[in-house]
């Protein structure tokens, strides 16, 4: 429950990268030795997927039981259930990404196809394909792929993405690190998640190097081995705090967070007015009840590009910019979800087709129920309600739990009125 208008203003430490440490957990199971990731966030994605390496049989130590609730110690001796069930893969697309490492190490593992949130139809054919192109085979019946290594080891191969794929590029790098020979992976993203994946692989004793744009080389190793790492901040989260603290005329310093990781983020921002500064580890939002915000036209792309992640929170600024804004959302094909909701606390947005949407302002918004089954939409209509006049209720914030590490605490604490309540 928010009752909006606050400006925010403060500091807010930003957790680490969830989209970085799920992939950090998995590039555990690559080694018996002990893996330590620090800078966890404490978000439900990460304790779903560590129940989940838990079943399988590997050893999880940290989070809260000690007091230091932000360690993670893993240590995947072996893998007696090497099986990701249904009931959280529903939860989590991202439990996909054990297929390479547990390929690599294991040489099987059974899957179910994964879901996640409702965003587009999110095939996984890319992961498949690139298991393949190491030698794996991969049979797909009922619902989950059944996938094995018919000979003793993956081994290096050339893959290519028809597309760019934040998670197909992690999971190929993952299996080919312990594949015999060298591989060579095309079209691969660069996102920082998964530069962050490679230092951590680096330490581990992995071989892997960009060649060239958008061309990673792994030379496979026999073995590798523990190593301790800190996650990455979280650029998504800070996007978020940024927006609240531009569109609530506030001044809100994100610390923890590379400034250059928000680089396609800030010029956006900064055309459609917003005043922001930046040292090596923070950025400091100043937003304006007196200078206007400006309406920005925007398409979303892999990064270096605007993240379609930071495209539903964009839209909140976007109700409080004067003109005629459009979004443009190329990675997903149905991230407009939360179009239907804004317009019911008032929002001028209207959807043009599954990719298109065309926002005009200023609107004042108006408290509202709402609520949407889905990260990053959910967090975008609690900053709705931090904009708008009155009181907004969100309901179904579990979702927003997947991603953010206690919001409403690190709200409240730049001066929101905010609170969880039972439904
Ligand atoms: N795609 C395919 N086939 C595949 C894989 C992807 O067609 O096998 C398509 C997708 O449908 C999409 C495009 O390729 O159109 C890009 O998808 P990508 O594979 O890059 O997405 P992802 O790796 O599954 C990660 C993040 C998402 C983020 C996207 C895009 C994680 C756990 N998730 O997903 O984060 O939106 O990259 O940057 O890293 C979120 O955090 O809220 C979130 C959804």
């Amino acid at each position: 429950m928010i009752s909006g208008g606050v400006p925010l203003n403060g500091e807010v430490r930003i957790a680490g990268a969830k989209n970085a440490v799920l992939k950090q957990m998995a590039a555990a199971v690559l080694t018996d030795e002990p893996v330590v990731l620090r800078n966890v966030p404490r978000i439900s994605d990460v304790t779903i997927l560590a129940e989940v390496m838990g079943d399988i049989g590997f050893e999880l130590r940290g989070s809260g039981e000690e007091g230091n609730g932000h360690t993670l110690e893993i240590r995947a001796g072996d893998a007696p259930w090497p099986f990701v069930p249904l009931e959280a893969a529903r939860k989590m697309r991202a439990s996909f990404i054990l297929l390479g490492p547990m390929l690599a190490r294991f040489g099987r593992v059974i899957l179910p196809n994964p879901g996640g949130d409702r965003i587009g139809r999110r095939p996984v054919n890319f992961h498949v394909a690139a298991m393949e192109a190491l030698g794996a085979s991969i049979v797909y019946r009922n619902g989950y792929y059944y996938a094995s290594v018919p000979s003793s080891r993956l081994r290096g191969g050339h893959i290519r993405f028809p597309d760019v794929s934040v998670m197909g590029t992690e999971n190929a790098i993952l299996a080919a690190t312990l594949a015999e020979g060298t591989t060579v992976i095309e079209n691969a993203a660069l996102e920082p998640e998964v530069d962050d994946l490679i230092a951590l692989l680096g330490a581990m004793g992995a071989r892997i190097a960009r060649t060239a744009d958008r061309r990673i080389e792994i030379e496979g190793v026999d073995r590798l081995g523990g190593a301790e790492h800190t996650v990455i901040g979280d650029r998504l989260e800070a996007e978020t705090f940024a927006i609240a603290a531009a569109t609530t005329g506030g001044d809100v310093t994100l610390r923890g967070v590379d400034p250059v990781h928000l680089g396609a983020f800030l010029e956006v921002s900064s055309r459609a007015g917003v005043v922001h500064e930046t040292d090596a580890h923070a950025v400091r939002i100043v937003g304006s009840a007196s200078r206007p915000l400006v309406a920005v036209d925007v398409a979303t792309a892999p990064y270096p590009g605007f993240a379609t992640d930071f495209q539903a929170p964009l839209t909140v600024l976007l109700t409080q910019a004067e003109g005629t804004s459009t979004i443009h959302e190329t990675i997903f094909e149905d991230r407009l979800d939360h179009a239907r909701e804004l317009a019911r606390m008032g929002a001028a947005i209207e959807v043009l087709d599954e990719r298109r949407a065309r926002i005009t302002g200023p609107t004042p918004l108006h408290g509202a129920e709402v609520g949407i089954a889905d990260l990053r939409a959910g967090a975008t209509l609690i900053l709705a309600g931090l904009v708008a006049r009155g009181t907004t209720v969100v309901s179904g914030v579990e979702h927003v739990d997947r991603g953010y590490e206690l919001i409403e605490a690190k709200l409240v604490a730049l001066g929101a009125r905010i609170s969880r309540i039972e439904a």
